[in-house]
């Protein structure tokens, strides 16, 4: 197999993770594990979400959030950002990057953001704009890309356009999401076959969530095409309030470990993340998805029992 020698991991439990917790986490708690996560070394994190609180009551405690944590410097502290609200709110508190986001199919978008696909691409574009000005990173998340919980199957070519259009439209890379866990290796690799004729890996990140088990598969499918970036939540934590069925992040310590044994560099020890993997359960108060979890913990407990 040939491999990258190093890749990015892009910690998205903060936000991805607690969007999906059945309950409101204290702001000091959540402030406590994304330090743990900087302590461990991590130098990607997705902190937060500056959308309507009203739509994800469990992070509109964003800017407190982005206040409270130690920066270390270096390290990339991003939010998710839907719109020019979105935006301001997030530059207030000096993040150095953001992610913007739509889905590939028109009911996804609809459910998630309340817009059509082609009344979100101005104000992406406006927001992309905008941030960029101000020197800040911006990804771009496609949703729904090997299959949508509204209208099944998507097809690649839709999956193309959207994500072609946000990089037109300036945004720095793109984050291909598996919101509910459907891909398989075979559908990893068609789907990437056909983006990497148009985007190069450097611009192109895997973001899986992983309902069926799928995810590490896929990624591995990922680093032998080239790809150098993946999305990951501590513990296996995540998935999308308006996507129904849809479950955990590829866990960023399964990851980790395959990682490691793989040879293939993250800047991220499997050690290293067994305080943050501690402070987490601790935090949400249940046990976690992930099997280096299992392992570290001894009631060897998978899924969402009580501590
Ligand atoms: P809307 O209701 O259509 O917004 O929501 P609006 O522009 O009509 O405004 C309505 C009210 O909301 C106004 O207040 C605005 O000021 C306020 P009012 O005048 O009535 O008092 N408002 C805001 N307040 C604070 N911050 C803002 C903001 N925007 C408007 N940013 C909107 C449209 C996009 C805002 C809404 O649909 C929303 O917040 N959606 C977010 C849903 C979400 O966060 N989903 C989960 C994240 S996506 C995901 O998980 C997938 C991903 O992980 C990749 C994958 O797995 O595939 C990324
Ligand atoms: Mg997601």
């Amino acid at each position: 197999m040939r491999l990258p020698e190093q890749v990015k991991v892009w910690e998205v439990g903060p936000r991805d993770g607690l969007q999906n917790e059945p309950s409101v986490l204290p702001t000091a708690d959540k402030i406590a594990w994304i330090d743990s996560l900087t302590d461990a070394g991590l130098p990607f994190i997705e902190v937060s979400s500056f959308v309507n609180p009203a739509w994800i009551p469990q992070l509109a405690d964003a800017a407190e959030v982005f206040a409270g944590i130690r920066k270390r410097p270096g390290v990339v502290y991003s939010a998710l950002v839907p719109n020019e609200r979105g935006l301001e709110r997030a530059l207030a508190t000096g993040v150095n990057a953001i992610a913007v986001f739509m889905s590939a199919s028109e009911t996804h978008n609809k459910r998630n953001i309340n817009k059509t696909i082609a009344q979100t691409y101005p104000v992406l574009r406006e927001v992309t704009r905008t941030a960029k000005e101000q020197g800040v990173f911006v990804r771009g998340y496609v949703s729904t890309v090997f299959g949508c919980p509204y209208e099944g199957a998507i097809a690649v070519d839709q999956v193309s356009r959207v994500a072609l259009r946000l990089l037109e439209d300036g945004v720095d890379e793109i984050s291909l999401g598996d919101t509910i866990g459907v891909a398989t290796p075979a559908d990893t690799e068609r789907v990437l076959e056909a983006l990497l004729k148009h985007i190069p890996t450097n611009r192109l990140a895997l973001h899986m969530h992983d309902t069926r088990g799928t995810a590490l598969a896929n990624i591995l499918v990922g680093l032998t095409m080239g790809v150098t970036t993946f999305d990951s939540a501590l513990g296996g934590l995540g998935g999308c309030p308006y996507a129904p069925g849809a479950s955990g992040n590829v866990a960023t310590d399964d990851l980790v470990y395959m990682l490691e044994g793989l040879g293939i560099l993250s800047g991220i020890r499997s050690e290293a993340l067994e305080r943050p993997l501690a402070e987490l359960r601790r935090v949400v108060g249940h046990s976690l998805r992930s099997h280096a979890s299992a392992v570290q913990f001894s009631d060897g407990g998978m899924e969402c029992g009580s501590v």
